[in-house]
């Protein structure tokens, strides 16, 4: 545990479990920053070893503290916190606890670990007196999860809007900024290194859907799974869609809400119409930005670079600081109480919205009025209707809805008798609205 230098002062010993694009840039803060880090935990803090996979790798850092051997870091005594930016549920979920386990403090940036078994890592991190923090794994240096358990603890949460995907953000700002279709916005995101080769997590929505499910535990003091999540990805949206939400004075967003009503969570990820006017609706590009709403602080927005080693090395050193202070002052454990009760989840068929919809219809006297019908046997208002010049070839015309809100249950069975409309050609979307 914390050694001893220099008369009383400690030093506290950090065992570094990842050494890639996050991994590199915390060793290199660790090291140049060692006098801001003295200062405000009140003792240095040593990078005694680092875990990688390929120990060939030629890295930028002295090799004596390369090791492929976890129990080089689990078994060194002197290695008081250890900060787990390896990524991936298997093995970084096992090395978090073994860590637990050794009564190490733990510093992760994972948010698939801390959504999935975040629950039980913090049980398990109290009863072994040690905490485990994660403020990098939301957001990446926008501070998130602090706020959440620590400033605005005194509020009742309502609600959480958030972009919390950097990948899916840019290719909708190119979608919607330079008329792109989503594959070449996706391509043109992977060239910039916006986007990983294998972009599935970002794009079908899984990855704001951990994050989300973090929030939301935190904000509503309860427990939020993935699996709670309702997930829609972008990969669906069309060019079209865009050009209508701007004639319509909306952006089109791949949202993360969580809503609390009546102790029930409401906590979905899809893509959203949100009006033009909306603060969220102007961030753009790779930015993320998360909007709280509490009852005594009101209105909250937290706004910057959601993602690189940069940002996030600025929340994991932040952690390390912390837990240095604690370790000095021989703090244990943590003063948060853990979440036990689990609130219900609101179904998504139960969720109240507005929608967008566009549909081809054949050109004929009448077709509206079948549509109306099928959406007001549902009790579905409709607010506008546009409707564009017909293709005189295929004597086909797109329209498109937007109606009052509606229960999503009674919107579904709408969409699938309208889809029995024989004048009805293709129901090509069906976007929500949050206004
Ligand atoms: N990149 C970002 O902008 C960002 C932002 C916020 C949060 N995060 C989170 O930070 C974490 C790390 O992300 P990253 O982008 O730095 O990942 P990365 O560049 O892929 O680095 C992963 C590191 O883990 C090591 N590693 C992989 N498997 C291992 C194993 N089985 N045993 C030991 N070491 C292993 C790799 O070793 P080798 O070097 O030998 O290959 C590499 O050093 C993830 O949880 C990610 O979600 C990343």
């Amino acid at each position: 545990m914390s050694s001893e230098v220099a008369g009383s002062q400690m030093s506290i010993g950090i065992g570094l479990m990842g050494l890639g694009k996050v991994g590199g840039r915390v060793a290199k803060v660790l090291q140049d920053r060692s006098e801001v880090i003295v200062q405000q935990a009140g003792c240095p803090s040593i990078l005694k070893k680092v875990l990688v996979h390929d120990p060939a790798k030629k890295r930028d850092i002295d090799f004596h503290l390369i090791t492929t051997r976890v129990e080089d870091i689990m078994g060194d005594p002197e290695i008081d916190i250890v900060v787990e930016v390896i990524g991936g549920e298997h093995p970084a979920w096992e090395y978090i606890k073994q860590a637990i386990f050794r009564g190490k403090h733990v510093v992760t940036a994972n948010k698939e670990v801390m959504a999935k078994h975040g629950v039980e890592l913090l049980a398990l991190a109290r009863e072994h007196e040690v905490d485990i923090l994660y403020e990098a794994s939301v957001g990446g240096g926008i501070p998130l999860i602090t706020p959440l358990r620590q400033d605005l603890v005194a509020n009742k949460i309502s609600t959480i809007y958030a972009i919390i995907n950097g990948t899916t953000n840019h290719i909708l700002t190119m979608m919607s900024k330079e008329g792109l279709s989503f594959s070449p916005a996706l391509r043109q995101a992977q060239q910039l290194g916006y986007a990983e080769a294998n972009p599935s997590d970002d794009i079908e929505g899984r990855d704001a859907a951990y994050k989300l499910a973090i929030l939301a535990s935190l904000a509503f003091h309860t427990i939020v799974r993935p699996e709670d999540v309702y997930c829609e990805g972008i990969a669906f949206l069309d060019e079209h869609d865009f050009r209508y939400a701007k004639e319509l004075g909306y952006a089109i967003k791949l949202l993360a809400i969580a809503k609390e009503r009546n102790d029930s969570v409401e906590v979905r990820v899809h893509p959203v119409f949100i009006p033009a006017e909306f603060l969220l609706a102007k961030v753009d590009g790779v930015y993320n930005a998360v909007q709280v709403e509490g009852d005594l602080v009101g209105k909250m927005l937290f706004y910057g670079e959601g993602a690189g080693a940069l940002p996030t090395s600025s929340a994991i050193v932040a952690d390390i600081i912390s837990l240095a202070q604690k370790i000095n002052l021989k703090v244990k454990g943590s003063p948060w109480p853990l979440s036990s009760y689990c609130k219900t989840i609101t179904p998504i068929s139960e969720i109240e919205t507005r929608y967008y919809i566009r549909m081809s219809i054949a050109d004929h006297p009448g077709v509206l009025a079948q549509i109306a019908k099928a959406l007001g046997d549902h009790l579905i208002s409709i607010a506008s209707v546009i409707q564009k010049e017909s293709e005189v070839s295929t004597q086909t015309a797109e329209i498109v809805i937007m109606t009052y809100p509606a229960k999503e249950k009674a919107m579904q069975q709408a969409l699938k008798e309208m889809e029995k409309i024989a004048v009805v050609k293709e129901i090509a979307s069906f976007i929500r609205v949050e206004a």
